[in-house]
């Protein structure tokens, strides 16, 4: 398991836990915990409403994929270190972890 925290739209945080051994990703994890994320597009890169910011762990986690830029570059705002929440596979990189949401909420 690994241990990272989760920052929602409206600041707040809260520590939550993930197999790391099931290939999942850090989409999956977040909407298994409830959190208002549309991923319309089912993981496939294409809609950017599962949009979070790395806070903490950037190093590790490393940045956006070209693919990921493609779909980040279209939207209003996005920072250094957003990622795509369906293209971070959940791993011990994830440990300590700092991640705030960013896509649309409803
Ligand atoms: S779920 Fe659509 S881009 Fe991640």
């Amino acid at each position: 398991m690994v241990s990272f925290t989760v920052e929602d739209q409206d600041g707040n945080r809260q520590k939550i836990e993930a197999p790391d051994d099931m290939g999942l990703s850090l989409m999956e994890i977040l909407k298994a915990y409830e959190y208002p994320i549309l991923a319309t597009c089912g993981g496939m890169a294409l809609c950017a409403t599962c949009h979070i910011e790395v806070l903490k762990g950037e190093e590790e986690l490393g940045i956006a994929t070209d693919v990921e830029l493609d779909q980040l570059e279209n939207l209003p705002e996005y920072y250094s270190t957003s990622r795509l929440a369906c293209q971070v596979r959940i791993s011990t990189l994830l440990e300590g972890s700092i991640i705030k949401l960013r896509g649309e909420d409803n």
